[in-house]
């Protein structure tokens, strides 16, 4: 096999009860027929049994043991608890019963991993509960697949959907969707968002068969396919002089594109769009605004119900670095704000966790909190730009709980992160979540083994934000490896501490971007510093941060009160953040009782410690797993040890050298 099964491995519980189990399904459908293939397969691998579909009442109700899909339209389609399920087992006799068919494939995949989790040894004397509505509508992943095979930020190998100009779609597009559905993702962009060359003829007819295909094998899982495109399309692909939105053969050139391609591709679920960004062309060449942008796209899409997903990545990447009141940080909210309430129902506002791009720390951004009419995604990354690689283990699921539980103080109740993107806050419904996807053609899917847990757990979260990221974990654990305890154990203590010890051998207090420009893996603490990405760190010879209050750029007022008072005031401002919003000298001193500058010293060398420690932790498994898994995996934590040692000596020696202070404990500082 070419590719590994994940989390959907099924490692045997028990082969004791090997009687037949009678599965109901009244109705055949590609989606109804994939959640009995799955449960066929589950239970042969898991306990050695063989079940039966029958469509007939009678036949289940005399059967000993027996599971029944049940549809129930009693619920209103347009109720987000289409999704939802309740599974109820006793005796022997689970009824999975969901509004839509959707509900009942995710009702199958959590009877099966509710199984792996309580290593239920037999079926048939099983008593379970559960009901379960997703917590956001949209549960999205965005692909940064190149059409030649590349991946931007990829670091699992090469793509799965694309080569060589052309879209994959084989078993691996298969495995993918139920990997993707086990988890409750409901919406994939395959392409990247920044789109140039052939993709940019992905809405043309040379594609449009196999969009088809790829879009076909999604729907038959509950996933819609959604892409990226090319603003400036109609000049590239339709020979127009213009892009301008204003213009009127621009609208009816994608009106009709529109018409054509949802006549090709029925199923599909929308643009995403990246314009008026990092080189990519959008409405500001034309002197329109990204509102204008957006509801053209709106108009042309309307019909077929497409959602146009705008992003809100857009900034000033020709900064000098001299230039101190310019803050890319203030750039989203200052491009987007003024047009709160202006865009049409069909476009949602993609808005990246942090102001900056996807720092292992950032505050949230006040565009959460601070867009009170407009429809809005959460958008975080899973692919680990700034987090390791995929190199490092970093289990990114407290870091979104934290930005998940963020209190916008935008005035509502329910004025959290997860209160608006589920459409709670503001009674609205195209909302949710998006994450750029950590996957590639590895035989793992994700390069590094436990990087898996990021790509399961951010699906198990966006389905149902209360989970904790601990529980998460445990499952992902538990469904991947079995359930040997010493795994589940060390595993676990690595999963939960590796985001804030990659944090510690990295970034101190909210910094971010000492990284190597452009490939952003490894240290290199001046290498953004004086070029034009505006990402700057601001350390000199006296102290270090970026001044962000009413004396510097004015980014903290863009947060609702009292969070902007809270960031301003520097003995209210949390220390994780201290450098994000202000400029301080390396003697100031922390809440610990430390200067800032020891603080660093000691949580760079605590970090490397760390990351020694999970490479320690792993060696004791060895043995206990498949061997090609711990030794793909042992690579990853030496690596790491020897990784996170360079971060921090590199680290280190920069501010020992720029100020000759040394390090109250004499550790090595070169
Ligand atoms: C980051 C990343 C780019 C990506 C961009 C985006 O800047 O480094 O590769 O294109 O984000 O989100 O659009």
């Amino acid at each position: 096999m070419e590719y590994s099964n994940c989390w959907l491995q099924y490692h045997s519980l028990s082969n004791a009860n090997q009687r037949e189990i009678v599965v109901l399904c009244k109705e055949k459908s590609a989606i109804l027929l994939n959640a009995v293939n799955e449960l066929d397969l589950a239970f042969h691998s898991l306990y050695g049994r063989k079940i039966t579909v029958v469509t007939e009442e009678d036949r289940y109700q005399t059967a000993k043991t027996g599971i029944y899909l049940k549809s129930d339209s009693s619920v209103s389609m347009q109720d987000n608890s289409k999704d939802g399920y309740t599974i109820t087992c006793a005796a022997g006799k689970c009824t999975i019963t969901a509004t839509g068919e959707a509900g009942l494939l995710y009702g199958v995949f959590a009877l099966l991993r509710n199984l792996q989790v309580q290593k239920v040894a037999d079926f048939d004397v099983w008593s379970f509960q559960e009901e379960k509505t997703p917590s956001n509508p949209l549960r999205m992943l965005n692909h940064w697949d190149n059409m030649d095979g590349s991946i931007e930020r990829g670091y699992s190998g090469k793509s799965f959907f694309f080569g060589k100009d052309e879209l994959l779609v084989n078993e691996r597009t298969v495995m993918y969707a139920r990997l993707v559905a086990s988890v409750g993702i409901n919406a994939v962009v395959i392409n990247n968002v920044n789109v140039k060359g052939a993709a940019t003829a992905l809405i043309s007819d040379r594609y449009y068969n196999e969009l088809h295909s790829m879009a076909e094998i999604l729907a038959a899982y509950g996933v819609q396919l959604f892409i990226s495109i090319n603003f400036a399309a109609p000049i590239e692909l339709g020979g127009l002089a213009t892009a301008d939105p204003c213009d009127s053969s621009v609208r009816s050139w994608w009106k009709k594109r529109a018409e054509e391609l949802w006549s090709k591709v029925p199923s599909l679920g929308g643009f995403l769009v990246k314009a008026d960004s990092e080189g990519r062309p959008g409405p500001f060449t034309y002197g329109r605004t990204h509102a204008d942008g957006a509801n053209m796209l709106a108009d042309a899409l309307r019909p077929f119900a497409g959602l146009v997903i705008w992003r809100c990545f857009v900034y000033n990447c020709q900064q000098d670095w001299r230039d101190t009141k310019t803050d890319r940080a203030r750039a989203g909210y200052d491009n987007f704000m003024p047009l709160d309430g202006t865009f049409a129902d069909n476009v949602i506002l993609q808005i990246k966790n942090g102001p900056m791009d996807f720092q292992v720390r950032e505050p949230i951004a006040p565009l959460f909190g601070g867009l009170k009419n407009t429809n809005i995604i959460l958008e975080v990354q899973i692919a680990q730009e700034y987090t390791g690689q995929q190199r490092h283990v970093c289990y990114l699921i407290p870091w979104f709980k934290e930005i998940l539980l963020f209190h916008t103080c935008c005035g509502k109740t329910n004025d959290q992160v997860v209160d608006i993107v589920s459409g709670r806050t503001y009674n609205n419904h195209n909302c949710g979540i998006a994450a750029v996807s950590n996957t590639g053609d590895d035989f793992n899917w994700t390069g590094h083994d436990l990087a898996g847990a990021n790509l399961y757990g951010y699906g198990r979260l966006a389905f149902d934000t209360e989970l904790s990221a601990e529980t998460i974990a445990t499952e992902w654990i538990s469904e991947t490896f079995g359930t040997k305890e010493k795994i589940q154990e060390h595993v676990l203590k690595i999963l939960m501490m590796s985001w804030r010890t990659y944090e510690k051998y990295t970034s101190p207090l909210g910094i971010g971007w000492m990284v190597k420009p452009n490939g952003h893996y490894g240290p290199d603490v001046d290498g953004y510093e004086y070029d034009r990405w505006g990402t700057y760190h601001r350390a000199d010879h006296k102290g270090i941060g970026v001044d962000r209050t009413g004396s510097g750029t004015g980014y903290y007022d863009q947060y609702n009160e009292p969070l902007a008072s809270m960031y301003a005031d520097i003995t209210s401002c949390p220390e994780e953040l201290l450098l994000f919003f202000h400029h301080v000298d390396y003697d100031y001193i922390l809440t610990s009782g430390k200067t800032v500058l020891q603080h660093i010293y000691d949580t760079h060398f605590e970090g490397a410690d760390e990351a020694e420690m999970f490479l320690e932790l792993w060696q004791q498994l060895q043995g206990m797993m498949e061997e090609d898994i711990y030794q793909r995996t042992l690579e990853r934590f030496l690596h790491q040890k020897d990784h996170a040692k360079e971060w921090r000596d590199v680290i280190n020696s920069y501010f020992y050298r720029k100020t000759g202070i040394i390090d109250q404990y004499h550790r090595p500082l070169y």
